[in-house]
């Protein structure tokens, strides 16, 4: 007697519905993209007990003649593929002829469907995959399929189904991916009567369904991405860094509009985001990859999730190119910039935009110094002519890269070497398109060749004032019209004394400082710039960085003195956020002093991320 028997149909389909239905979510899915196949215009989805007891998905394609209403239950009867060549250009959501009788091989299944134009219709009932039962039924548009008691007779399959709305949140996702992928057909699905998801056909806006789908404060933060090259397409929206999840679940990918989630492309985009998002946010992009069918096999996944690139690479590359010049652009900073106010439900989100550049700039020192930031403690001191490491403001945060300016010949960002750091071309800060304040703090502009550049005011005032201050002081000339002050003030004995020895060397710098009696001293004028500093903290710096009495007095000896009025002039000016017209003023100002990478304390004036190295850093 023969050992091997040939299984029954029954038993194949019941065999394959293993692999294509694994859950409610499963059939919706099947469903949905038959409907999409027929052209369908409305696709309605609705379940009840998560879909487990009934799922029914409606469309407005071209349906079914009886003939058809009946082969589509024969395993392996399709009407998408021919011939063996034809499975290596897919351009159908189906093309196995299996879903529709694994699917009524495990449920009570029931297909109500007509021909377009056809005067009767056709219902075809199916129970666990037996005998089909053909009858006429009211012609209809489209098709409708009720699929109830999902694996009634599977009961191993069945236990396995999820309590609680799981089922119901895999349904639903199923419905968002296709409607994701399809934003010109409408998509209405729901639980138990109450709604789930709708969204209206909207062809001309996919932004809407992306709202539906995402939540409607999605909107305004999205932005179109795009990127053709030989063979590949890549479109859709992506969100500014301001709109992020703390999970992936804002990420969809759709090669030929089929939803698959590639580890490598989630990768490629994770990638192109990480510099502009806070640890543990992700980004939110809907990406849709057209290539040839030909380029792509979307045979090698029991659930068509993923696909295999003849050109993975250049897929690859297409998609970094896309996401990162749209991140370049900095669409959202749109409104935000230049002073404008923020326009209404477009708020910028300046925190956000503050870390991402912070951590941008981290990685940027990283790289260029090989190893782990230096902290301020460890930034050396200044030096004549040692442009230094220091830090960006005064103590406050780890260290930043010097300026490496010198277009043209400067080494790539992350090669930058102290060595190197010079100053920049004449003209260069005038140049300079300032986009606004960064932490409240930092000015950034757009630099030559569309350059990042980032600047510490407070370091940026002290540099131009030191310049001014040595000027005048070379110049021997007293300092342009110095302003009446008179104030005065007790002073501990020591700084009272020297003040007092250290009244000429104070006179060649511009104040007029005179005993007041005791260890009270009279402060009569000063020079420009300091007419609000504070009057007893720049007394008593000077009081100790005044030359000893004996010494020449000269741009040497007078050095110290010099730098403790630009650095009082500094925070005195940069008490408060620069005004446009300042930061301009600075800008010019920055252009005739003599320009050194960091201020007297070491603090680093103005940063440089050329544009190359962040077009590299972005992808
Ligand atoms: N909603 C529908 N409207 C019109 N025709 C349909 C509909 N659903 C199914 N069909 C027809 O039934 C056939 C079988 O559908 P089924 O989903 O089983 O296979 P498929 O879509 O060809 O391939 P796959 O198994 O990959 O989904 C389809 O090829 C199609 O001709
Ligand atoms: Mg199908």
């Amino acid at each position: 007697m023969s050992r091997i028997a040939r299984l029954s149909d029954v038993l194949i389909n019941k065999i394959a519905a293993g692999e294509v239905v694994e859950r409610p979510a499963s059939v919706v899915k099947e469903l949905v993209e038959n409907a999409i196949d027929a052209g369908a215009g409305t696709i309605r989805v609705e379940l009840d007990g998560g879909g487990v007891d009934r799922i029914i998905v409606s469309d407005d394609g071209h349906g079914m003649g009886r003939t058809d209403a009946v082969a589509c239950l024969e395993r392996h009867a399709t009407s998408k593929l021919r011939e063996l060549d034809d499975l290596f250009h897919i351009d159908s959501m189906g093309f196995r002829g299996e879903a529709i009788p694994a699917i009524a091989s495990v449920s009570r299944f029931t297909l109500h469907s007509a021909a377009t134009n056809s005067e009767v219709g056709t219902r075809v009932s199916v129970e666990g995959g037996g005998p089909p039962l053909v009858e006429d039924a009211p012609p209809r548009t489209g098709t409708v399929i009720t699929v109830e008691d999902l694996f009634f007779n599977v009961p191993a399959r069945r236990k396995f189904l999820r309590r609680g709305d799981t089922e119901l949140k895999h349904a639903e996702e199923a419905v968002v991916r296709l409607a994701l992928a399809y934003p010109e057909v409408g998509f209405f699905a729901s639980h138990e009567g109450g709604a789930l998801f709708s969204s209206a056909a909207c062809p001309d806006d996919p932004r809407e369904r992306i709202a539906a789908a995402l939540g409607s404060t999605a909107h305004p933060h999205l932005f179109p991405v795009e990127e053709r090259r030989l063979g590949v397409a890549v479109t859709g929206y992506a969100a500014s860094p301001e709109f992020t999840f703390n999970n992936a679940r804002g990420l969809y990918t759709f090669v030929n509009r089929r939803y698959i989630r590639d580890r490598g492309l989630i990768g490629t985009i994770q990638r192109a985001y990480q510099d502009f998002l806070a640890a543990g946010r992700q980004p939110v992009v809907v990406l849709h990859i057209d290539v040839d069918p030909r380029a792509v096999d979307v045979n090698v996944h029991p659930q068509k999730q993923e696909v295999r690139f003849a050109d993975a690479r250049g897929v690859q590359e297409a998609v970094t190119a896309a996401l990162s010049r749209m991140l370049r652009a900095a669409p959202w900073l749109g409104s935000g910039v230049e002073g404008a106010a923020p326009q209404a439900g477009q708020p910028m989100d300046a925190a956000h935009y503050a870390h991402a550049v912070e951590r941008f700039l981290t990685r940027a020192q990283e790289a260029a110094w090989g190893g782990p930031l230096p902290t301020a403690m460890d930034a050396p001191g200044p030096g004549p002519g040692t442009p230094s490491l220091g830090a960006l403001g005064q103590g406050a945060r780890p260290g930043a890269l010097p300026f490496a300016a010198a277009v043209g010949q400067a080494p790539a960002f992350g090669q930058a070497q102290p060595q190197l750091n010079e100053a920049p071309p004449p003209g260069y800060f005038g140049a300079l398109r300032p986009l606004g304040m960064l932490g409240g703090r930092f000015h950034v502009c757009e630099g030559p060749g569309g350059t990042l550049v980032v600047m510490d005011p407070h370091a940026a005032l002290e540099r131009a004032r030191l310049t001014g201050y040595l000027r005048a002081l070379e110049s021997g000339k007293p300092p342009p019209a110095p302003t009446l002050f008179g104030t005065s003030l007790e002073l501990p004995v020591a700084a009272a004394k020297a003040l007092v020895e250290g009244r000429e060397a104070l006179s060649r710098l511009g104040f007029d400082v005179e005993p007041f009696g005791g260890t009270t001293v009279a402060l009569k004028t000063v020079p420009p710039g300091l007419e609000g500093a504070d009057a007893r903290s720049l007394l008593e710096a000077l009081a100790r960085a005044l030359p000893p009495k004996s010494a020449t007095l000269d741009t040497v000896s007078l050095a110290e003195a010099v730098r403790v009025m630009a650095c009082h002039a500094a925070k005195q000016a940069g008490a408060v956020p620069l005004s446009d017209a300042q930061f301009r003023a600075l800008l010019g100002e920055l252009d005739r002093a003599d320009f050194h990478p960091t201020c007297s304390h070491g603090t680093v004036v103005v940063l440089e991320m050329p544009l190359l190295e962040l077009e590299r850093r972005a992808r």
